[in-house]
């Protein structure tokens, strides 16, 4: 059978950092309030001429070159993002031309902070339906240019950046023991809306607008969601806690990954925590870990590792790859 496998890893962070200090001179918060909440010590925040375009496009090119092969060798490009450079064209199509490349396809898919698994779920879909060979699956954000830095309800737990898989279409037996995606559970329900959101868009208002969220609210289904997407995943594949060697989660809250491990019985040596460091960039938070964790050689070659996301719509789901 045919399936997707990781050849290559890649990230971007704009060049600034903001920490929570430098926070406290803007809204009224503090440092202790946001790592006791949240785990978050700084994030990184675009400058001028950083778009999501162009760190995905760098995030892009880093995991080309981590896998050996150019933009020739790629034939389809997914972008994750809810923070596109324009409306249209996507932001895929984007980052395709700044890689020079002219063959192929390339599109955008938005399932908010759940946006790189969305994103990976389909280009597996692609890659073991026979439509591409070489994936570039992107999570690209730039939140900071959607929220209202007036609200300490959420312009502290935001940050940018971008983090880039190449996937690969390889003949495998098919076994768990076998490289590639293994299982994905994508699940939606709109019926949240209103308790993470963006105050605008083309169609209603005509602006960009800013984000909302009622964290409390998010909070309160964090946990069960996750969870009930990565136990799919074991069932799916007839595999346990005990067999996963790293859980990748989103990362929007220390406490919330904490949780979901706890619930699983993973224990937290065995999952990647980015968010001190990045904070939540959305649909970059996974790669941008993965990159993380695969750079400093804790994730190797045939490793089971879980990716799940939570987040707007609401939107859940995860994946479970071999490395
Ligand atoms: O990535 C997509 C999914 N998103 C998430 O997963 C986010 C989920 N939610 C969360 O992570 C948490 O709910 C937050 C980190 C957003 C908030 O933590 P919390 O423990 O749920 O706090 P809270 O909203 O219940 O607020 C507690 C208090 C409030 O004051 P009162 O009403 O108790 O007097 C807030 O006004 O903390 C106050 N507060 C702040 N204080 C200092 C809220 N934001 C801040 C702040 N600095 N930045």
């Amino acid at each position: 059978m045919i399936r997707a496998v990781v050849r290559g890893f890649g990230a971007a962070l704009p060049k600034q950092v903001l920490t929570n200090h430098d926070l406290e001179k803007k809204v009224d918060t503090s440092d202790e309030w946001i790592v006791q909440r949240t785990g978050i010590r700084q994030r990184y925040i675009a400058g001028e001429g950083e778009t999501t375009a162009s760190l995905g496009a760098e995030a892009a090119r880093a995991a080309l070159a981590n896998a050996g092969l150019t933009p020739d060798d790629i034939d389809l490009i997914i972008v994750a993002t809810s923070t596109p450079d324009n409306t249209f064209p996507a932001t895929a199509v984007n980052i395709q031309n700044r890689l020079g490349m002219h063959h192929g396809f390339a599109f955008d898919v938005q399932a908010v902070c759940s946006g790189f698994v969305y994103a990976m779920a389909t280009a597996d879909g692609y890659i073991r339906g026979g439509m591409a060979k070489r994936a570039l699956v992107i999570g690209a954000e730039t939140f900071s240019r959607i929220l209202d830095w007036n609200d300490r309800t959420t312009c502290v737990l935001f940050g940018d950046g971008a983090g880039a898989l190449v996937l690969e279409a390889t003949e495998q037996p098919g076994e768990t023991s076998d490289r590639g995606i293994l299982t994905s559970s994508l699940r939606s329900d709109g019926s949240h809306k209103e308790k993470l959101y963006v105050d605008g868009g083309p169609s209603t208002t005509g602006t960009v607008g800013h984000l909302r969220m009622e964290g409390r609210e998010v909070f309160k289904h964090a946990v069960g969601m996750i969870t009930d997407v990565i136990i799919a995943a074991f069932e799916a594949t007839g595999t346990t806690a005990d067999d996963l060697d790293w859980l990748v989660p989103h990362q929007a809250n220390r406490r919330i990954i904490e949780g979901s491990a706890k619930k699983l019985g993973i224990p937290m040596e065995k999952v990647v925590v980015t968010v001190d460091v990045h904070g939540n960039t959305s649909a970059a938070s996974i790669p941008l870990a993965l990159a993380t964790a695969a750079g400093d050689g804790r994730i190797k070659q045939g490793d089971l590792v879980m990716l799940e996301a939570m987040g707007g719509g609401f939107t859940w789901g995860s994946v479970l790859l071999r490395w």
